[in-house]
């Protein structure tokens, strides 16, 4: 069966967030099931690309709107990520250095998704399922329905996977011009509230739905920024399959990129050890647990609270140090700029997108915090608990999936309302357990005895392709 995953984010070529993390993994473990996948993803002006070898196996062009768009599709050589990984080149729309925040994204998203389907379907390409990622492919499932050009790939089943409903990739309707010719008295598909918005039209028009955990699929029922309504009325074929995390990359005993590799029986010296070297270096103690966040400046992750949190949190214990990794919302930085000077020696701050670093702070800390109003899944979760650091969140979506509370015999310790006291008080709880050097162990065992690998979601899929080619 050969599968096409299509996205506009992959690790390691570009990732944003945590849809990279899942592109990059989740067709590698897919093959191991024999399926073939395969991942197709814009090109980007980036490391990966100018590092790696790549040939040019098709060509083409088409007109968007009146501008003639010509692509060209790269195909890296030696399947070095575990899976054949093909990019979109288009000159002056997909040739670029960052995957967002360009003004023409919604002429970006139309013209990968245009160039992908003339490309398959002039060569001769027709894969069983098109498995697509987020509203920028949100329009394939339409376009393979009623795209006037495309009615041999109309049999092409597609799996549409939500990993964030906030965003939907809102586009006037001046934009329809764009659009591959279509048959138009379909226009309704497009529309939602009068824009174009692909997530909807991903929803109600792809075979089968997916989210990234089934807690999130119930809290879309409920609110999904104005699509809840279709969410419900689209439940039958709706799913919910929570993430996995590739144990290949995430794992303190193969991790290159952290100074001492540990296991669950040697964590203990692991950490101290990993921690004293980022302690030394972010000028923290590291006699004292330390608590870590990484992530997004975004409200969504909760981060807009976190400044008054650790205010509260130093103003009733002084024994814990706090280490933050993240970029994003420039009023959020900051805020944590005078936290830190505020705190200095113990709160640090990395403002940035950095993966050895972030690798390096899940081996040093003995928590990670996750404050999320929306959480999908998230996966820092379950890299956290990997590496034997205890996650503290916020019981929402995919976090109250994977996170169980220690009174609940888990090995986290979860808040359900999202205000600052009750973060704090989670925060108290756990370092109240952490001096009791014996209970916390057994914790950080229990933790890193879970099996969040991708075999067991890798399949669930496989089952839902299984089900649409029956
Ligand atoms: C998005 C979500 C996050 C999820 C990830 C991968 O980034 O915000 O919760 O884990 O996608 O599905």
């Amino acid at each position: 069966m050969e599968v096409i995953h299509l996205s506009v984010e992959c690790f390691p070529i570009a990732k944003v967030g945590g849809l990279a993390d899942v592109v990059g993994a989740l067709p590698k473990y897919q093959r191991v099931l024999g399926i073939d996948a395969k991942v197709v993803i814009p090109w980007f002006d980036r490391p990966f690309v100018k590092e790696h070898e790549f040939e040019i196996v098709a060509t083409g062009s088409f007109f968007q709107g009146s501008e003639e768009l010509q692509y060209e599709i790269h195909k890296e050589k030696n399947d070095i990520l575990g899976f054949p990984l093909f990019l979109i080149k288009i000159p002056g729309k997909l040739d670029r250095e960052e995957v967002y925040c360009y003004p023409d994204e919604a002429e970006q998203w139309i013209a990968f998704q245009h160039a992908f389907l003339h490309w398959i379907q002039n060569n001769g390409i027709h894969p069983s399922v098109i498995h697509c990622h987020d509203h920028h492919v949100g329009l394939i499932p339409f376009l393979l329905q009623y795209g006037a050009v495309f009615r041999d790939l109309a049999d092409i089943k597609t799996v549409f996977t939500v990993h964030n409903g906030q965003y939907q990739g809102w586009m006037s309707w001046s934009k329809g011009i764009l659009l591959p010719p279509f048959d138009t008295w379909k226009w309704g598909l497009l529309d939602w509230d009068g824009l174009i918005n692909p997530l909807a039209t991903a929803i109600k028009c792809s075979d089968i739905y997916t989210t990234v955990s089934e807690g999130y699929l119930n809290e879309l029922f409920i609110e999904a920024n104005g699509l809840q309504g279709l969410f419900n009325t689209e439940s039958a074929k709706g799913y919910g399959i929570v993430n996995g995390i590739d144990t290949a990359y995430w794992n303190p005993q193969l991790d290159t990129l952290i100074e001492k590799k540990y296991n669950k029986i040697t964590v203990l010296k692991g950490k101290e050890e990993n921690k004293r070297i980022l302690c030394e270096k972010y000028n923290l103690s590291s006699n004292l647990p330390l608590l870590s966040f990484i992530g997004r400046f975004a409200k969504e992750k909760g981060a807009d609270l976190l400044a008054e949190i650790f205010i509260k949190l130093f103003s009733v214990r002084d024994n814990i140090c706090v280490f933050i990794l993240g970029s994003g919302d420039r009023e959020i930085q900051d805020e944590l700029t005078d936290l830190a000077l505020k705190f200095e020696g113990k709160l640090s701050l990395f403002f940035g997108y950095d993966e050895e670093l972030a690798h390096q702070v899940y081996a040093a800390s003995d928590m990670l915090l996750m404050p999320s109003r929306v959480e999908p899944c998230g996966l820092n979760q379950l890299y956290a608990l990997k590496y034997g650091t205890i996650p503290i969140v916020r019981a929402i979506g995919g976090l109250r999936d994977t996170v169980i509370d220690i009174e609940n015999e888990g090995y986290g310790f979860v808040f359900e309302k999202l205000n600052t006291d009750d973060a704090v008080k989670a925060i108290e709880r756990s370092l109240d357990i952490y001096f009791d050097v014996k209970t916390w162990k057994g914790i950080r065992r229990k933790a890193m005895q879970l099996d969040f690998s991708w075999d067991r979601s890798a399949q669930k899929y496989v089952e839902l392709y299984n089900q649409l080619l029956k």
